[in-house]
């Protein structure tokens, strides 16, 4: 019987597609461990949550016993943690619950795989890792002529969730030269591709192009992302668990930097062509240029040379195939989105967007 990996946040966007990447991939248990916030759900995985393979326990990483008592059941071979407060414009509105569980919860959770680890047999040792899922936004800012962020550049975290996840990454690094611990950290640019939750830039764009309601592009629209699919994403972390090694810090993205007025006119083209009787055709005269983000990173571009180079990692998707992809899911999938736009979103548009002089309604 091979030993689990255990997953932290598999209900959310990146979890849900690693997890059901992975029984694509692979047919070796994984254990979901998930608190199940309003960006988790278990409908993602109705697919695979019947494999004998699988296993969800609801649980809170900033509940050490919890956690202590699923290692313990399961004995994981690995841990890969997503579980975070993952929106930027969440943090900015209220920033406590990312300190709690990006900073205390990843905290709870090294000193719970640091106590499992101690106990492992020696050659249990040699194969565990810790990954931790991490992002670019913790490299700051980039104007437009900088290099892209390597994983030499300094840290210079600008909003409450970067600053969290910063410091998150920290406690990784100390617990790697401190204890020992054999983690390996990831930083990766902006991902996209179905299951992400509507209140992210692209699919806020395409369910609300559907559904005929304004686009609100923050500030004048130049401010520049470096899209990844998921599904890239998933494939290179199960390449670092193979192959990474540990200590070691990989940046992730998929050299598509593009501005979000390039990316909300791209979808609009797309869903002129895909849905050209639509009674919101042209979908580009929903724009609406809305107040800006406080504290808006201009820029954020990843170098994945290391990950290329060392692991043999490469992007399968080129944005313009992964966004076509993408819009084709959320076309296909109404009773997902009717399904997680519903209840607390509607607050969370209202308390986003009605200071933003956007006529954006949920
Ligand atoms: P998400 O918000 O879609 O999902 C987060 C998941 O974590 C949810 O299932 C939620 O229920 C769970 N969770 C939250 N708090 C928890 C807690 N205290 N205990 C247990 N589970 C908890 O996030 P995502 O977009 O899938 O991001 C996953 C990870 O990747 C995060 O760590 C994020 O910082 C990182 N990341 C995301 C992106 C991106 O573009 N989405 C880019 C770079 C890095
Ligand atoms: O860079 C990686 C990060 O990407 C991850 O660490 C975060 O978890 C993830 O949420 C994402 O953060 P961003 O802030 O870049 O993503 P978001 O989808 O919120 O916004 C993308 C860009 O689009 C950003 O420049 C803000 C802009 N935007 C966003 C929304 C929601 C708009 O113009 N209008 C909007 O309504």
């Amino acid at each position: 019987m091979h030993h689990p990996i255990f997953v932290t946040g598999g209900a959310g966007f990146i979890g849900s597609n690693f997890i059901l990447d992975w029984f694509v991939a692979s047919s070796s248990p994984l254990v979901n461990f998930d608190k199940l916030t309003y960006a988790g759900n278990l409908h993602n995985l109705e697919s695979i949550s019947k494999r004998p393979e699988y296993r969800f326990v609801h649980g809170d990483i900033c509940d050490r016993a919890a956690v202590d008592q699923a290692l313990r059941e399961h004995r994981p071979r690995a841990i890969f943690h997503f579980a975070a407060e993952s929106h930027v414009d969440r943090s900015i509105v209220s920033p406590e619950a990312f300190l709690e569980t990006n900073i205390r919860g990843t905290f709870l959770l090294l000193e719970a795989a640091r106590a499992y680890y101690a106990q492992l047999a020696e050659s249990e040792r040699q194969q565990f890792r810790f990954l931790h899922i991490s992002t670019d936004e913790v490299y700051g800012s980039l104007n437009a002529s900088d290099p892209a962020f390597s994983e030499t550049t300094p840290y210079a975290p600008n909003s409450p969730y970067a600053a969290s996840k910063a410091a998150s990454d920290h406690l990784v690094r100390a617990y790697v030269h401190t204890y020992g611990l054999p983690a390996i950290i990831t930083n990766c640019s902006n991902n996209y591709g179905p299951y992400q939750f509507p209140e992210k830039m692209i699919p806020l764009m395409i369910t609300h192009a559907l559904a005929g309601k304004s686009l609100p592009i923050y500030g004048d629209g130049s401010n520049v992302r470096d899209w990844l699919y998921v599904g890239d994403h998933c494939a290179a972390l199960r390449l670092v668990l193979e192959r990474g090694l540990p200590g070691e810090t990989y940046n992730i993205g998929g050299r598509n930097e593009r501005s979000n007025r390039s990316v909300v006119e791209a979808i609009c083209t797309l869903l002129d062509e895909l849905r050209p009787n639509s009674a919101h055709a042209p979908h580009a005269k929903l724009i609406s240029y809305v107040k800006d983000r406080p504290g808006h990173d201009r820029r954020y571009a990843i170098n994945a040379d290391k990950l290329e180079r060392k692991l043999g990692w490469r992007a399968r998707e080129n944005f313009e195939s992964g966004l076509r992809k993408t819009v084709q899911w959320y076309l296909e999938h109404p009773a997902w989105v009717e399904d997680v736009t519903s209840g607390a979103y509607q607050q969370w548009m209202q308390d986003n967007y009605q200071t933003r002089g956007a006529a954006c309604e949920a």
